[in-house]
């Protein structure tokens, strides 16, 4: 192989190269998200680790069919939600804790197509605000007693937030204004500050219960098929799968997830130097991207705006 051709590993690549290939049997993972283009990688890779798996999606015909091969009744059941709604969210949330009193990896990886307007959930929450950050903030939590209880030191619970490299563009607007109240709306702003609050949470979160072995993780998929699971066409979607468009195509960029989910080596982790803020998809990180203050406020925030206590 020519010097200037280098193997970026697959999704299964990471499984294999892990050695994780049925490892996992006889545990538990819930995915968000799993009829977009990642959500599909993440779903047939983390198939292969013998994972069951637990899908929440809003709609379960049409999940079936786009995840098409992939979707393996044996190992896969649906939950139905609606992250628009937090109260969607807490009855699937009883679905699943009526499935399984463990779960060893969360999987955040939903999102929801940007608004051009300002629009509100009817819970009063800028929807990509809502969707993106609030629903997994309280799956989450709903979640914890499960996550907590599934890890053991052979594999430790994981979260993965599946955030993206445009959370660069902003951090969190400040507090009384992450809905955008006194104005100045702008869906890449708010896409991107729902993005980092992907990042402070999984920080959070490591902080938090890190040394109780449940570990969280963030990763970009790099720049794939925007908005996948709108395509009408799955024969299309699923060979836009095998293709790239451009940053680090789709099995690459899903790679990162998967590593987070189930790469051993991660379970003590070194938080990387920040040189550079200008890179969008460079390996360094922005300034805003880790700020243990600015985290405890998101983690804070939003306990409030969900109606949970802190339970530290
Ligand atoms: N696309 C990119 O270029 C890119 C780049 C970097 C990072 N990412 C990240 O990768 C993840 C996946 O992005 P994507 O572009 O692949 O997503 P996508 O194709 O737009 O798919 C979104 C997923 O979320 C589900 N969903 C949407 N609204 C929902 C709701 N209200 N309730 C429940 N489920 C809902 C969809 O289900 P249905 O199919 O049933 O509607 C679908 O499974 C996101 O976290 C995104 O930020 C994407």
């Amino acid at each position: 192989m020519p010097h200037s051709v280098r193997h970026e590993p697959t999704p299964l690549d990471i499984v294999k190269d892990n050695n994780m290939e049925g490892e996992l049997l006889g545990k538990w993972a819930v995915i968000t998200g799993s009829s977009s283009v990642t959500g599909i990688e993440i779903v047939q890779a983390l198939a292969v680790t013998g994972l069951r798996l637990i899908l929440p999606v809003p709609n379960q015909a049409k999940a079936i069919v786009t995840l098409g091969d992939a979707y393996n009744p044996n190992r896969m059941e649906f939950v139905t939600i609606d992250h628009t709604s937090l109260d969607s969210v807490r009855e699937a949330t009883k679905h699943i804790v009526s499935k399984t009193e463990k779960i060893s990896l969360l999987v955040c990886n939903e999102t929801i197509s940007p608004s051009p307007n300002l629009q509100l959930t009817k819970d009063g929450f800028e929807v990509q605000f809502a969707t993106n950050h609030l629903s997994h903030f309280l799956l989450f939590q709903l979640l914890k007693p499960e996550l907590l209880a599934a890890s053991r030191p052979r594999f430790q619970s994981r979260v993965i937030m599946v955030a993206c490299a445009e959370h660069r563009k902003h951090g969190l607007n400040e507090r009384g204004n992450y809905n955008f109240e006194k104005g100045g709306y702008d869906s890449a702003i708010a896409y991107a500050q729902s993005k980092t609050a992907n990042v402070y949470m999984a920080n959070e979160i490591e902080r938090r219960y890190g040394t109780r072995g449940l570990h969280a993780f963030s990763t970009d998929s790099g720049r794939i098929i925007a908005g996948a699971s709108q395509q009408d066409d799955t024969e299309s979607l699923h060979s836009n799968l095998q293709s790239e468009t451009g940053g680090k195509g789709s099995a690459r960029g899903t790679a990162t997830a998967i590593w987070g989910a189930i790469g051993r080596e991660l379970e003590s982790k070194d938080v990387p130097s920040r040189d550079s803020e200008d890179d969008l998809h460079g390996t360094a990180y922005a300034k805003h991207t880790y700020s243990p203050a600015e985290e405890h406020r998101l983690w804070e925030d939003s306990l409030d705006m969900i109606g949970l206590l802190d339970d530290q």
